[in-house]
């Protein structure tokens, strides 16, 4: 059999344990994978093309035949001009499903040389996806768990204000039901 190319397409904005997941999944059973990054203009990412490059090349090191690139414009063109055979992408629960059908079905239509295959991350991660992420982060809410920790890192510092202000909420929050607690003993 001949040498099977992959295109894990995606924003990866940012980049979730979910992602790496699937990812390490992918370099198990294609010779060869490339993650390509969508260089979407009309969505304002919350990092840039270079960083999320950055990220996913420091976290998909360890991979010798896992690649990371960017492209632009159609997905079926650019699997096309990689070499790529099948496309990879994952489903995470029945929620995904009907979007991914959609737009296995309109790539097929595009190109149809062109394979869908479907992974599942583990179930841990079947709830994580990027925009969550970010919304817990733009809250300065705790990410662990979910990302990567060079993901994690960089999500507190581009939002350190937002950490700044989640943290001494809770401190506050805290201090005021320790005093509660210290009046509540003294009563009983
Ligand atoms: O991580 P995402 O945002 O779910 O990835 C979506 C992505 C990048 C795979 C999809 O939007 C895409 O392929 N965009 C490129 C433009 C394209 O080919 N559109 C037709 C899709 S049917």
């Amino acid at each position: 059999m001949s040498k099977v190319s992959a295109l894990y397409p995606g924003s990866f904005d940012p980049p979730t344990n979910g992602h790496l997941d699937l990812i390490e999944r992918g370099a198990k059973i294609f010779e060869e994978l490339v993650v390509g990054i969508l260089r979407n203009t009309e969505k304002s990412p919350m990092f840039s093309l270079a960083e999320r490059l950055e990220m996913l090349k420091t976290l998909t090191a360890h991979l010798k035949n896992v690649r990371i690139e960017a492209f632009h414009g159609l997905m079926v063109e650019y699997a096309k001009s990689i070499d790529a055979t099948c496309v990879l992408r994952g489903i995470r629960a029945v929620s995904d499903y009907e979007y991914e059908l959609q737009m296995a079905l309109m790539n097929r239509k595009l190109e149809p040389t062109l394979e869908t295959v479907f992974m599942m991350p583990a179930d841990k991660y079947s709830y994580v996806s990027s925009r969550l992420v970010r919304e817990v982060a733009q809250i300065g809410g705790p990410v662990k768990g979910l990302v990567p920790e060079v993901v994690e890192q960089k999500l507190r510092e581009k939002l350190e204000p937002a950490y700044k202000f989640h943290d001494e909420m809770q401190a506050v929050t805290a201090r005021a039901s320790g005093g509660k607690e210290t009046k509540r003993k003294k009563k009983t």
